[in-house]
């Protein structure tokens, strides 16, 4: 990493010196996009929407929706497939470990029509803690199980257990191990290359075809984190959140942005309140951006972060949206299942330039 936590914090108080007024959000919006080529949202469900790393799910969710599946199990089996993937570094199997070199994973879902939530944090050794949050809703009477607890839980439902570390996880941890501080007592080597701070994460959204809604989020959170640390898509509300009467929404990115605003919850309320899902998610950046710490922000109130907001409403209108212009989100509806661009407030050179405070590199 290019900086000590120190360092860090030392540069994160010279950029927020003298800080100018936040500057009216750009907001540039592509309008609904369920609203093209003659068809109306409502004909285009079932309808689902990720993160860019569901395009494989989105098309399972929406085929099992087809077939009259739930909007909760059909988005969990759809994270599923990135959960168990050994290649996909952000969840599940495969999902980078922690300082210690342990995966801790977190997800949470709530199902719409029964008005239930599950949630599971700093779980080991399960790779689809989506299902064990489901679990935890279905034959709990609780909503959120930690740490041995959950552990213990899964085991007794089933689940098996199975070392998360793949050879190729194990061998990035070993590097960023080599490289993350160099007073440290690990010898550096040639072939050791940067390794990138990572909050990789899937979140899905799924409304059938009569209007019902679930939604997922599940992650192995920041790479290298503190162990114990649980991240926003374990808590109901902030990682993703559905109401029947609305929609589905959830959140990708900087966990901790998130939290503080419980940003699920709050892109639902926007929508409740009359905005698209595309507008409802841009609100929820601007918030986020209002409560974050000046030590994250440039001189122009810009983050030093990314996050996303993913919504999609009970009448198949959809819309994501993302702080710096560039990344994709994954739907799938009527029109077949693909990537879109998702809305932004900043443009790709508007992101602050400079040395990159660990925990807040791209997702
Ligand atoms: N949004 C994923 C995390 O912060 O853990």
């Amino acid at each position: 990493m290019a900086m000590s936590r120190r360092e860090f914090i030392g540069a994160g108080a010279t950029a927020a010196a003298g800080l100018a007024l936040a500057q009216p959000l750009t907001v540039q919006s592509r309008g609904d996009a369920a609203a093209v080529r003659g068809l109306t949202a409502a004909d285009a469900r079932p309808a689902v929407i990720s993160s860019a790393n569901g395009i494989r799910g989105v098309a399972k969710a929406r085929d099992m929706m087809l077939q009259g599946a739930d909007p909760l199990d059909a988005a969990i089996a759809g994270v599923n497939i990135t959960e168990l993937d050994p290649k996909d570094h952000s969840v599940g199997l495969g999902g980078l470990p922690n300082e210690d070199g342990v995966v801790q994973l977190d997800a949470s879902c709530m199902h719409g029509p029964t008005r239930r939530a599950g949630a599971v944090g700093a779980l080991e050794d399960i790779a689809t803690p989506s299902l064990v949050a489901k679990a935890v809703m279905d034959y709990t009477d609780h909503i959120f199980l930690v740490g041995a607890g959950a552990k213990k839980f899964a085991l007794e439902m089933g689940f098996k257990e199975q070392d998360l570390v793949t050879e190729e996880s194990r061998q990035i941890w070993l590097k960023w191990k080599a490289n993350h501080d160099p007073n440290d007592a690990w010898l550096d080597h040639d072939d050791d290359v940067k390794i990138a701070f990572t909050h990789g994460t899937i979140n899905m959204n799924a409304v059938t075809a009569s209007g019902d809604v679930g939604s997922v989020t599940t992650t192995s959170g920041f790479s290298y984190k503190i162990p114990g640390r649980v991240g926003d898509s374990a808590i109901v509300g902030a990682g993703q959140y559905c109401d029947n009467d609305v929609g589905a929404a959830g959140s990708t990115g900087r966990g901790e942005a998130n939290i503080k605003i419980a940003g699920a919850f709050f892109v639902i309320e926007q929508m409740r309140a009359g905005a698209s899902p595309e507008e409802a998610c841009l609100r929820a950046l601007q918030r986020a951006i209002q409560m974050t710490e000046t030590r994250l922000l440039d001189d122009r109130k810009r983050p030093r972060y990314d996050l996303t907001y993913y919504a999609m409403a009970k009448d198949g209108r959809y819309g994501c949206a993302n702080i710096y212009q560039g990344p994709q989100f994954a739907v799938a509806d009527a029109r077949g299942a693909r990537l879109e661009s998702c809305a932004y407030l900043f443009t790709e050179s508007e992101r602050p330039r400079g040395p990159v405070p660990m925990h807040t590199l791209s997702h």
